[in-house]
């Protein structure tokens, strides 16, 4: 299938024209030596929590390679002050760039301050901060997570129309605090409060991971005999849930109807072998685009305050199409 990335320019956004970086100082550490020409970007990564991490963690790490950028990647295990040392550490080293894909929304205004100071642009990829402080970083690429839970919300309608018994929905929340959890949520709270009939009986956090999306619909099972749909942000902890929903002897996608988001391989067999019902795509292929954005900011060049990917839905019989070309 094709995708394409579309560049939007948010209104009354513009890029800042930027100050001299330290490219020439790549500092201790460096895989491919110092005093090389090559811009020096230090990624800071969420973690390891899902397939979407593992696959957005090779294309940044292959378009880094393709485009001749030395990456200085760290792992922060999902956890915030562990970003924030990498990024210390990167200004330490100073980095010709920094970009990072912020576990949590809040609590960056004064790291990233730190990165401005030290004239390093940062590039936000993945998830939003909530920073009023706009000029805090260069440019912002990543989904669209309200509208990931809008198109989860939509499915829930129609696939519910002229039906008027009540909808018992639980939810398995991403992790706490994080833009993807806040907007999905958001998102798709808002497209099924039109209709009194759907209640959401239980929402909890799964971190993201199949482990504690496993976890957590074993207690959501326990609790609550009558659960008609399970919306999970992200299809780990969808298939983990679908192991809790069989163990508890029942069908996953026709007892209890599973919406995902993601549409990682593992999400997509499973859609098409009739345990999810409908996946929203969220694409973790950010490298190239990334790239491509760190080499305009080192430029100097002007970039687009944010820059949205494209993405599409899934049901079970579109899945089974695309799943033989399915990258990732
Ligand atoms: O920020 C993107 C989200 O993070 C993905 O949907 C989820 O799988 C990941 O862990």
């Amino acid at each position: 299938m094709l995708r394409k990335i579309s560049m939007v320019i948010a209104a009354g956004l513009l890029a800042a024209p930027l100050a001299a970086c330290g490219g020439d100082d790549s500092g201790s550490g460096s895989d491919s030596g110092s005093g090389s020409d090559k811009i020096v970007l230090g990624f800071s990564q969420v973690g390891a929590e899902s397939g979407w991490r593992t696959a957005n963690t090779k294309s940044i790490q292959d378009s880094a390679k393709e485009a001749g950028i030395e990456l200085k990647f760290s792992d922060a295990q999902q956890k915030q002050e562990n970003q924030i040392k990498a990024i210390r550490s990167y200004i330490q080293q100073k980095v010709d760039i920094i970009a990072f894909s912020p576990v949590v929304e809040s609590g960056w205004d004064t790291v990233l301050k730190e990165a401005k100071d030290a004239k390093i642009p940062v590039i936000l990829t993945d998830r939003a901060v909530d920073s009023t402080d706009t000029s805090l970083y260069k440019t912002f690429i990543g989904s669209d997570f309200v509208e990931e839970g809008k198109k989860a919300g939509d499915w829930l309608v129609k696939e519910y129309t002229g039906k008027t018994e009540t909808v018992n929905i639980v939810e398995l929340q991403g992790t706490t605090g994080s833009a993807p959890a806040n907007d999905r949520k958001k998102g798709f709270g808002d497209v099924i409060a039109a209709d009194p009939k759907f209640k959401v009986i239980a929402s909890q956090t799964g971190d993201f991971t199949r482990a504690k999306g496993k976890e957590v619909m074993e207690a959501f099972l326990k609790a609550n005999p009558d659960i008609d749909v399970l919306y999970a942000h992200n299809d780990d902890m969808g298939l983990g849930a679908i192991e809790a929903i069989e163990g508890a002897g029942k069908k996953p996608g026709v007892d209890i109807k599973i919406i995902t988001v993601d549409a990682v391989k593992d999400g997509m067999q499973a859609l098409a072998d009739g345990k999810i019902n409908y996946i929203v795509e969220c694409s973790p292929l950010l490298g190239p685009q990334l790239m491509d954005l760190v080499e305009k900011v080192h430029a100097g060049e002007t970039v687009p305050a944010r820059v949205v990917t494209e993405e599409t839905t899934f049901t079970q019989e579109q899945a089974k199409a695309v799943l033989p070309s399915r990258q990732y």
